[in-house]
């Protein structure tokens, strides 16, 4: 070190490293991605930003990429995973393996797929008239802060041949996992369709209410889908930070507070909007559209490898039967709050936000 030079202390690398890239970072509580402005990010060859949610805890950011009509990304490969969202465009995904070997995908609105670790892998743009954006989620603040080393991180020669899974994998084909409600996974690398997708009954987590766990890629990258009836919302729960929550179909809102707190925080949301629940902090999903509403989960900690205590409570830990903490009341120790126990102000004001969407509609 210098003499006379400031010790080093406090260093985010992921931070510094995302200085370097010179993309816009949108920090706030909930993001409306269509309308996130991105800018040239030399690193992809197509327009990017980072989307930084007060919620998004340690091992977790989001990026949006923006392809103009007939435009590729650069060839990518690196340490860190990704879980990846069509918001808007046609295109498609090929992925190539350290031993030569290619695959690919077409995908459209609503398609979800996830990289393989370290497989390098390009996106292209099938339109010529329309842009196609991507919303990103990595767990590269995780592995960055790791390892403060970038040539480790984006240039590995180590294959994890393991991550590829089935060649169905890749054709928009998986395998269905029965665990129990709740915990039943779609393993795949490539989902062609979320609104299309089968989900399953979890009526703990209010009634109507249907899911999906995924295990894409055999990652730690967290996804599920969830779903709630027309006409319903589902109970309030809390759980540690970083699940990034974003309207897939139908349009509603969400409450959160703080455990006593007496006022609610409301985000309302549409397609492509996401926001992340802080540390603890309570939130109940309300679906004021007529036709049944899904969003799309993702975060660090998979129902496989939870990797934290904090997602191994949320998602096995607590009640009967291993059940996850986010399905259990908290009168039995669990994270949720039974709609006989929640405040009558909050049954009051869906009904006022179904009449005023029910207006907004005709
Ligand atoms: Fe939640």
């Amino acid at each position: 070190m210098n003499a006379g030079s400031a010790p080093r202390i406090g260093v985010d690398s992921y931070q510094d490293w995302l200085k370097n890239e010179r993309i816009p970072v949108i920090e706030d509580f909930g993001v409306h991605l269509p309308e996130v402005e991105t800018r040239p990010w030399p690193r992809y060859g197509v327009g990017g930003a980072a989307v930084h949610l007060k919620g998004r805890g340690d091992f977790v950011s989001m990026f949006v990429l923006d392809l103009a009509p007939g435009s590729a990304s650069e060839p990518q490969r690196h340490l860190y995973e990704e879980v990846i969202y069509v918001l808007s465009g046609r295109g498609s995904t090929t992925i190539e393996t350290a031993d030569g070997r290619r695959h690919g995908f077409e995908w459209g609105p609503r398609s979800l797929f996830a990289i393989p670790l370290n497989t390098r892998y390009r996106h292209f743009n099938g339109s010529g008239a329309e842009h196609a954006r991507l919303a990103v989620t990595t767990n590269l603040p995780a592995v960055l802060n790791m390892f403060h080393n970038e040539a480790f991180v984006f240039d590995n020669p180590f294959r994890f041949d393991e991550r590829l899974g089935e060649q169905k994998y890749f054709g928009g084909e998986g395998d269905f996992i029965p665990v129990r409600p709740g915990q039943h996974m779609w393993q795949s690398n490539f989902v062609p369709d979320l609104a299309a997708i089968d989900l399953h009954g979890w009526d703990q987590r209010g009634k109507g209410s249907k899911n999906i766990m995924f295990i894409l890629a055999d990652g730690t990258m967290h996804a599920h889908i969830s779903e709630m009836q027309a006409g319903s919302y589902k109970k309030a729960h809390r759980h540690g930070p970083d699940f990034h929550v974003m309207c897939v179909t139908g349009h509603g809102y969400s409450l959160l507070w703080y455990d006593g707190e007496q006022d609610f925080r409301q985000v309302r949301w549409r397609h492509g909007t996401v926001f992340a629940p802080p540390d603890r902090m309570f939130h109940q999903h309300f679906n004021t559209s007529e036709q049944p509403s899904r969003y799309l989960a993702t975060a660090f900690g998979s129902l496989r490898y939870p990797f934290t205590e904090s997602k191994r409570r949320a998602l096995l830990g607590a009640g009967k039967e291993g059940q996850g903490a986010v399905a259990v009341s908290v009168k039995l120790g669990g994270d949720q709050i039974e709609f006989e126990d929640q405040s009558p102000r909050i049954e009051a004001l869906y009904r006022e936000e179904l009449a005023r969407a029910r207006h907004a509609a005709t």
